[in-house]
């Protein structure tokens, strides 16, 4: 399998050096050209779709800004070529339609890059949640993103680039697995504000928001946090409570560790980007339908939209349970 790389920046890096252990790197494309030469062994591009009509790879990983996902995704499908793209898988209902028509139309798969679902511990917590039954859960991310990391990429921060600020870019892969191992909800109260970087951003950097409807969770995001904790996720269930945690289970009081996956970049990504880019290819190469397809992955989104629309008001989240 040929695969190749758009984006060679924070996570774009991590992709292509898994394509590199597995001696399948096939090309790296980013329109920054230093940001190829650490992969000296492929073919360096700066235009995607270059790119995508001369190496025709087996599958493209899309690692570029949030606003760029929806034009590539569609752009390769429409070569049908599969396409691993990382989150969000839009930033817009319209984004989301779009990239739905263009899979449904291709003979290519589309997966959305949810790595943490691959993670030992949440497989572990769902294994459990198959006999026992989840009452509720809350999602807490407390994490320290300065000026310094906005403005480590032209397009963080802002509305237009990015869709917004830690809910859509942070706390978008706790919110996926609460739905993930707890169901899917039909409305979302929330509230989001700038609490400390008024002057730096114009999206928030904080979230409160509660979801029920068929699924009762809550989340409560920050990105102003003085320290960095480990983002956790508490379900009560009809038999003991669970905390998952990046690296371990807690099931009552008893620890469960995380298995023995290699970690690629940073400790907060988790241990799924192995995982999941052996899936896909997998699943690709023995024609196996992919389980995080662009419905699955445009299902985060539309809580996240749902939430930034609510402004405090109980609202019925659009599409959710098509
Ligand atoms: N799954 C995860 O845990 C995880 C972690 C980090 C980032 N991400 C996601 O990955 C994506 C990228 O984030 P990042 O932090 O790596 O950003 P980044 O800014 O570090 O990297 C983006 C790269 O894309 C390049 N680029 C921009 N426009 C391009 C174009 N038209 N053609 C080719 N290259 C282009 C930029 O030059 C840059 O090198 C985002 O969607 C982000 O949410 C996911």
């Amino acid at each position: 399998m040929r695969g190749a790389v758009v984006g060679i920046g924070v996570i774009g890096s991590v992709h292509a050096q898994l394509l590199r252990e597995r001696g399948e790197l096939a090309a790296v494309c980013d329109i920054a050209a230093e940001r190829c030469a650490a992969f000296p062994e492929a073919p360096a591009y700066s235009d995607y779709v270059t790119m995508l009509e001369e190496v025709r790879p087996d599958v493209v990983h899309i690692c570029t800004p949030h606003y760029q996902h929806a034009e590539m995704a569609t752009a390769a499908l429409g070569r049908d070529i599969n396409v691993l793209c990382e989150k969000p898988l839009g930033i817009g209902r319209e984004d989301l339609a779009r990239i739905l028509e263009a899979e449904r139309r291709s003979k290519a798969q589309l997966g959305v890059c949810l790595q943490n679902r691959y993670n030992a511990p949440v497989k572990a917590a769902k294994e459990y949640l198959k006999e026992a039954r989840a009452l509720g859960g809350m999602g807490l991310v407390a994490w320290h993103r300065d000026a310094v990391y906005y403005a480590s990429g032209t397009w963080r921060g802002k509305k237009k680039t990015a869709g917004g600020g830690v809910l859509i870019n942070q706390a978008l892969h706790t919110l996926d697995l609460l739905m993930c191992l707890i169901g899917t909800p039909a409305y979302v109260t929330a509230k989001t504000a700038n609490l400390t970087l008024k002057d730096e951003i114009e999206v928030e950097d904080t979230v409160a928001a509660v979801f029920s409807g068929g699924a009762e969770f809550s989340l409560f995001a920050t990105n102003g946090s003085a320290s960095e904790f480990e983002t956790e996720i508490v379900i009560r269930t009809d038999r003991e409570t669970l905390r998952i945690l990046p690296d371990r289970l807690y099931i009552g009081g008893r620890c469960i560790g995380g298995g023995e996956a290699r970690r690629y970049g940073k400790y907060c990504y988790g241990t799924g980007h192995a995982g999941i880019v052996d899936d896909f290819y997998a699943c690709v190469k023995e024609g196996r339908k992919f389980p995080i397809d662009g419905k699955e992955g445009a299902k985060v989104v539309r809580l996240i939209l749902a939430a930034y629309q609510s402004r405090g008001k109980r609202i019925e989240i659009e599409g959710v349970r098509e």
